[in-house]
């Protein structure tokens, strides 16, 4: 009697701290928690350049399995994986010839798996590229396609009539390949064109064909259910083209390929990718998933709609812009502004597989280190997600070959010596001074710069002041800071031509972020009653020692390039 008296009273118990618990749940559901992505560090994997586990000098699965331990020490949340899918790779894996495997060169679907499972103990989820606008040309469903006119995936692509009946007549209008070249293909097999916007061995999909739709959505559920938390999705600009097939405006010039250049209204960026995208969404949406997009655009206005009118498209259309600004606080100012207006979620990039380095782009070839922690403490403090290249936290730079011969990737080859191609962004991560970086025991199969010898991961985590060591401060900052993950943005000083600073702040934190732009000493006031009143100041992080004990609101003698990152006191 006694025993169940006391468990009755345990049964209550448990029943009132679980209703507390609730409560508190419904209540921090009220305050519209951040969908995971919103707080999480997402970082880039070249997977052949990152770390080599058998010693063939290509990077694998197992390689970066090994480095876990790294990324989760740097404060990475999620790593996104360049294609590692089987493929010929032409265009090094962006062709793909099979979306639900593993190429050997990388590994296996256990070796994946296992990746999976070990990143899921490191707090690490996996994000797989989705190369969604074309195939290989060794791809099943185009061999099936070439085979005759009437083959059952003849539709899944693009095959069109010439001009007129022969091959001499010509292709059927003037679009070009962004990697060269008319972007028609005739085929003498059947005597009829098909369309690639990227190589030749890169048919474009069809996605005007339900099969193909169903058969893209299905691939990533396939993935889904195998664990995988998004896709960045490749290429999404170019998923449609103009069904009657109009010329492309021309535009004066050539550009670096001899083809005239072109506006690309009839083949990128057609309404009719956003219900695409609307349907990868609902896929994604059932297993609380992330799109990111490899969304190139023109400007701002051209990225919102991106996110899907009803926020039903990407969660992380990609501002790529940032990359084509020039190192200067007005300018970056002026873009941030403009992101901040649209009202979205920011997802900045400073750097990717397919463009110079940051640390040379920004650079000014004097100072390139100190820009590299600007850069930095910039996009890290910012509003939004943000996504790492592999090895600009160490300040890695572009190695461009220097002879036509030694280019690698195709494009370099075509375009030699206007365009180099972009082997120079994709050199092996520099992990020590060890003999090739130690990336690999055996031949990197591409070439490290001799700067490894003081950029590498080694080296750098001794250094305190090294720009590795800055990345991880700024990372945790941010991981523990309410106003940087979720304040809103506020501009400050905004007739500064040389120091860019602002307020991240939510209604009890605030950060106040100070950057100086210039190769010159510069005074900063802070501008904050309109804002908020302070009345003093905590430094949290800076580049510049005597700034360390600041507890001023009122002016700071910054030196060049300095980083003043501190909480405002009330
Ligand atoms: C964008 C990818 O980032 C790039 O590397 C690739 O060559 C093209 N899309 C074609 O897939
Ligand atoms: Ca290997």
């Amino acid at each position: 009697m006694h025993h169940r008296f006391a468990a009755a009273v345990l049964v209550l118990l448990i029943f009132l701290v679980a209703l507390r618990a609730a409560r508190a749940q419904s209540k921090t559901t009220d305050a519209k928690p951040h969908p995971w992505y919103q707080h999480a560090v997402f970082y880039e994997i070249y997977p052949r350049s990152f770390m080599d586990s058998n010693g063939d000098g290509i990077g694998d699965l197992n390689g970066i399995a090994s480095r876990l331990d790294y990324l989760k020490d740097l404060g990475v949340d999620a790593i996104w994986i360049a294609p590692c899918f089987p493929s010929p790779q032409v265009d090094f894996g962006y062709d793909v010839s099979d979306y639900e495997n593993i190429d050997p060169m990388y590994g296996t679907l256990a070796d994946f798996d296992r990746l999976q499972k070990l990143g899921a103990d490191h707090g690490i989820k996996i994000i797989l590229d989705f190369v969604v606008n074309h195939t290989s040309d060794r791809h099943p469903w185009f061999t099936d396609s070439r085979a005759s006119r009437t083959a059952p995936k003849r539709d899944w692509y693009i095959w069109r009539d010439g001009k007129g009946q022969g091959k001499d007549d010509g292709p059927p209008n003037n679009w070009i390949s962004g990697f060269g070249g008319p972007a028609w293909q005739w085929d003498s097999a059947t005597n009829q064109y098909y369309y690639h916007y990227f190589y030749v061995q890169q048919p474009d999909l069809n996605w005007r064909n339900p099969a193909v739709v169903d058969a893209m959505y299905g691939t990533t559920e396939w993935w889904y259910r195998r664990g995988v938390a998004g896709f960045r999705l490749d290429a999404v600009d170019s998923l449609f083209e103009d069904p009657a097939l109009r010329d492309n405006p021309v535009l004066p010039g050539t550009n670096a390929f001899g083809d005239p250049t072109v506006e690309d209204k009839y083949t990128q960026r057609l309404p009719e990718v956003h219900t695409a995208l609307q349907g990868l969404r609902v896929v994604a949406n059932k297993y609380n998933a992330v799109l990111i997009g490899e969304t190139w655009t023109d400007n701002v206005a051209q990225l919102k709609p991106y996110y899907g009118a009803a926020n039903d498209e990407l969660q992380m259309p990609m501002d790529l812009l940032l990359t084509k600004l020039k190192f200067s606080a007005p300018v970056f100012r002026e873009h941030i502004d403009a992101v901040e207006s649209t009202g979205e979620w920011p997802v900045f990039v400073i750097g990717n597989h397919d463009i110079q380095r940051s640390w040379n782009r920004y650079g000014d070839g004097h100072h390139n280190d100190q820009i590299a922690k600007d850069m930095a403490a910039m996009y890290l403090t910012l509003r939004g997600t943000p996504i790492l290249y592999y090895g600009e936290e160490i300040g890695m730079q572009n190695n461009d070959p220097t002879r036509r011969e030694d280019v690698k990737d195709p494009i370099g080859r075509l375009g030699w010596p206007k365009e180099k191609g972009r082997d120079g962004e994709r050199t092996p991560m520099q992990w020590s001074d060890e003999p090739h970086a130690g990336f690999s025991t055996g031949t990197p199969w591409n070439a490290i710069p001799d700067t490894y010898k003081t950029y590498n991961v080694a080296d750098e985590l001794k250094d305190p002041s090294s720009i590795l060591n800055w990345y991880k401060q700024l990372l945790a900052l941010r991981r523990t800071s309410s106003a940087l993950l979720d304040g809103e943005y506020v501009a400050l000083n905004e007739e500064d031509p040389n120091v860019f600073s602002y307020l991240r702040k939510t209604k009890d934190d605030a950060v106040i972020v100070v950057i100086n732009m210039s190769a010159a000493p510069q005074m900063f006031s802070f501008h904050l009653s309109p804002h908020l009143s302070v009345r003093s100041a905590e430094t949290l992080l800076t580049t510049q020692p005597s700034l360390q004990n600041n507890s001023s609101v009122a002016q700071l003698s910054l030196e060049p390039f300095a980083v003043y990152i501190a909480a405002l006191k009330k």
